[in-house]
């Protein structure tokens, strides 16, 4: 049995058939088991339980071999509650509960001393795992197609104006959510990634204007763009830090993006993994769909 916390995020609910289809008993946790309808259709056991609430994770993890995580609450603004001390207590009751493999979906650049409070969180608790006894995984995807360019296609879509982050030239591997379940499957079934943290990224590296003109193409029409430099983005983060977090970060997320290096050299992994990777063409005829 695998338990799957974060079943319903964009990895996990990828991950569901490709584990049903695999023969696996597979454990959903969600707080809102009816949004898990295909999940459940699927076969799969919903479990309604909450990262928060610690008394309910030993039972989530009973006669589980296997725990994936790919929680996050940045969209609640909950960073410290569900990212670092949810997945905690994740980790404790699985260990408690003999647990033989725990995979983490962590992020692409986590450091400790990272200047946004995700990534740094996420080292934290990948160094949690680290010190651990149980087998685990770390998996550590760039900017997912279906959140940050799939945000930029609506707009486009849609006749919007479309705002770049920096000047629009910062390349970036960004990955299907199709393709960080499949790395999950992986690092489930393959003993080379126990003990591992692994990078990965997609098979292009797309700066955010050539997203956009992906778009275009596809729609065969020509958009407004207007680029935030990422000085203003700075300016702007830190100005919402005074009062608004959640906007503060996203700022801070929006320069990172465009400033950081996003580019994951998959050669050596796909050697060892050939997965086919998905290109963002792909992701966005489903969008457009
Ligand atoms: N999006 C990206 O570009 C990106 C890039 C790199 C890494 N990642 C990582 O990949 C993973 C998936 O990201 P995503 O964008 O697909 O996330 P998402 O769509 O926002 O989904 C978040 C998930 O977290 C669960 N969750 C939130 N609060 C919870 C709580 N208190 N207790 C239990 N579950 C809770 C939600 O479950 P319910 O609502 O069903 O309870 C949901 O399944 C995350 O770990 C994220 O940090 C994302």
């Amino acid at each position: 049995m695998v338990l799957i916390a974060g079943a319903s995020s964009k990895p996990g609910q990828r991950l569901i058939p490709m584990l049903i289809q695999k023969g696996y008993r597979v454990r959903a946790l969600t707080r809102h088991p009816n949004n898990l309808d295909f999940a459940r259709s699927l076969g799969a056991k919903i479990f309604e339980g909450d990262l928060r609430q610690p008394e309910t994770l030993l039972r989530a993890c009973d006669g589980v071999e296997a725990v994936v995580s790919t929680v996050t609450a940045i969209g609640d603004n909950l960073l410290q509650e569900v990212d670092q001390a949810g997945n905690h207590s994740l980790m404790e009751a699985a260990q408690r509960s003999g647990v033989s493999h725990f995979v983490f979906v962590s992020i692409y650049g986590a450091a400790q001393n990272h200047p946004v409070d995700l990534f740094r969180i996420k080292h934290k608790v990948e160094e949690y795992i680290q010190s651990s006894r149980i087998t685990y995984t770390i998996l550590r995807p760039a900017a997912f197609m279906e959140t940050w360019c799939a945000r930029i296609g609506e707009l486009v879509v849609s006749g919007k104006r479309v705002t770049v982050w920096g000047n629009g030239k910062n390349p970036i591997s960004f990955i299907a959510a199709e393709d960080v379940a499949r790395f999950i499957v992986i690092a489930l079934e393959d003993s080379r990634l126990s003990n591992k943290t692994l990078a990965i990224g997609g098979p292009q590296n797309l700066t955010l204007d050539e997203v956009v003109d992906l778009y275009e193409r596809m729609m065969r029409r020509k958009s407004i763009r207007r680029y935030v430099s990422t000085a203003q983005l700075r300016l702007m983060s830190r100005f919402y830090s005074m009062f608004d977090e959640a906007k503060s970060r996203f700022f801070e997320m929006s320069y990172e993006l465009a400033a950081s290096n996003w580019r994951v050299d998959m050669s050596e992994t796909l050697r060892q993994y050939p997965v086919n990777l998905t290109c963002l063409q792909d992701v966005a005829t489903s969008t457009i769909k």
